[in-house]
């Protein structure tokens, strides 16, 4: 049997100090014979810069086209402020994006019993909390043209976006969404603005229309947009999977983000089409948070967001949701013992190191496998 090709790109600033903690973990399977992962890694954003002149190498490039998995850290930092605009660190992750066609972006937001204080929402409207925002990443206003600013013959100046969607984009998110809500507790809210945008008129009809056609075992609801992000931080329990559109889902899932607490705890996948051939989608796995560089080198980073990332691919790009479910618990448990890197601890309450919280997760890990 062909290995499971994992590609990491750390990155900068916290990207190294938090994959390191995932590269143990991942080698703690191997040995384990649980999984037969190989390994390669790269270059990407100011550290790819600094030793190739640009974001991203085309070696690099070639191998996270050929890998099932990508693992990205973060990328950026004040170092690489004045570098040429296409060379600058965020390139690198757009190029991945842009050729590895993820066109699926997966946040969830899930709130440790643990840690529900830490929430600005009181607890019961967060504790238990597990939804997952679908949100479209190569369509939509930040892409459609024309996009430009105009000088009117009065002086004036004018400014357009274009929000384009064609049937076929709106139809592959569509079956993402289900496909997850499948295999979740199987109901989808499709947030649009039908009721002032045609983009939205179309995705309603075309997601109504693949829901019924192909997902009559999923519960399928209509929510405005607008009516989404109230209720999100109303009564976020109400949701399952929510799915939606580049633009909307960037501020969704932004507030789905601040309903379980920090940045250190946010992991994300972005997929791409299956493979004709062998049915395996493309895939890219970060963190939601940046390089942190305010705190690169000081052991304050939380690793949790890099490991639940890894969680995901293990979830996602593996089908290893048995092993995915118990990374999860282990970092539930840890959180439940009162484990806490600074970002995530009350005032005076006492913090432990990347590395510490790394190894205590990898042991809550060793002993559920
Ligand atoms: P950031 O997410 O790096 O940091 C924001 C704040 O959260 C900082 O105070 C940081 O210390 C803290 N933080 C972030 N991750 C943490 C973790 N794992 N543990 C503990 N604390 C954590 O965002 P910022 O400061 O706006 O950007 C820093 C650099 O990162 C910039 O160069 C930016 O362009 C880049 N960036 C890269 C992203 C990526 O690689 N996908 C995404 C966002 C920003
Ligand atoms: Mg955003």
């Amino acid at each position: 049997m062909a290995k499971n090709s994992l590609f990491l790109l750390p990155g900068d600033g916290i990207g190294p100090e938090i994959m390191a903690e995932v590269e143990t973990i991942i080698a703690f399977l191997n040995r384990k014979g649980l999984t037969d992962f190989s390994l390669d890694r790269g270059l990407v954003g100011g550290s790819a810069y600094d030793a190739h002149g640009v974001a991203i190498s085309e070696a690099d490039m070639a191998k996270a086209l050929a890998a099932d998995a990508v693992l990205f850290g973060a990328v950026g930092g004040p170092k690489w402020d004045g570098v040429p605009y296409d060379c600058r660190p965020e390139a690198g992750l757009l190029r991945l994006r842009k050729d590895l066609g993820l066109f699926a972006n997966l946040r969830p937001a899930i709130c440790y019993p643990a840690l529900a204080d830490a929430s600005s929402l009181k607890r019961d409207v967060v504790e238990g909390l597990d939804i997952l925002i679908v949100r479209e990443l190569t369509g939509g206003v930040y892409f459609g043209e024309p996009k430009e600013i105009v000088t009117l013959e009065n002086g004036e100046k004018r400014a357009v976006d274009t929000q384009v969607y064609t049937t076929h984009e709106i139809e592959r998110i569509a079956r993402v969404a289900f496909d997850l809500a499948k295999a979740r507790n199987g109901r989808v809210s499709s947030a649009e603005k039908r009721n002032v945008m045609k983009s939205g008129v179309l995705w309603n009809q075309v997601v109504t229309k693949i829901g019924r056609e192909e997902y009559a075992d999923v519960k399928l609801d209509h929510i405005l947009a607008d009516n989404c992000a109230m209720q999100l931080v109303r009564y976020p329990k109400q949701f399952d999977v929510i799915l939606t559109d580049n633009l909307f889902g960037d501020v969704l899932s932004d507030i789905g983000a601040m309903l379980t607490g920090s940045l250190g705890m946010l992991p994300s996948a972005s997929l791409g089409a299956p493979d004709a051939a062998t049915g395996k989608r493309k895939a890219l796995y970060e963190p939601v948070h940046g390089s942190a560089p305010d705190i690169a080198g000081t052991g304050a980073a939380n690793p949790i967001a890099m490991i639940a990332s890894f969680g995901m691919a293990l979830r996602y790009s593996f089908g290893l949701i048995d092993l995915a479910g118990k990374l999860d618990e282990a970092i539930a448990r840890v959180l439940g013992k009162g484990l806490r890197t600074k970002d995530i601890a009350q005032k005076g309450e006492a913090t432990v190191d990347t590395r510490a919280m790394g190894a205590a997760i990898l042991a809550e890990f060793e002993a559920l496998v």
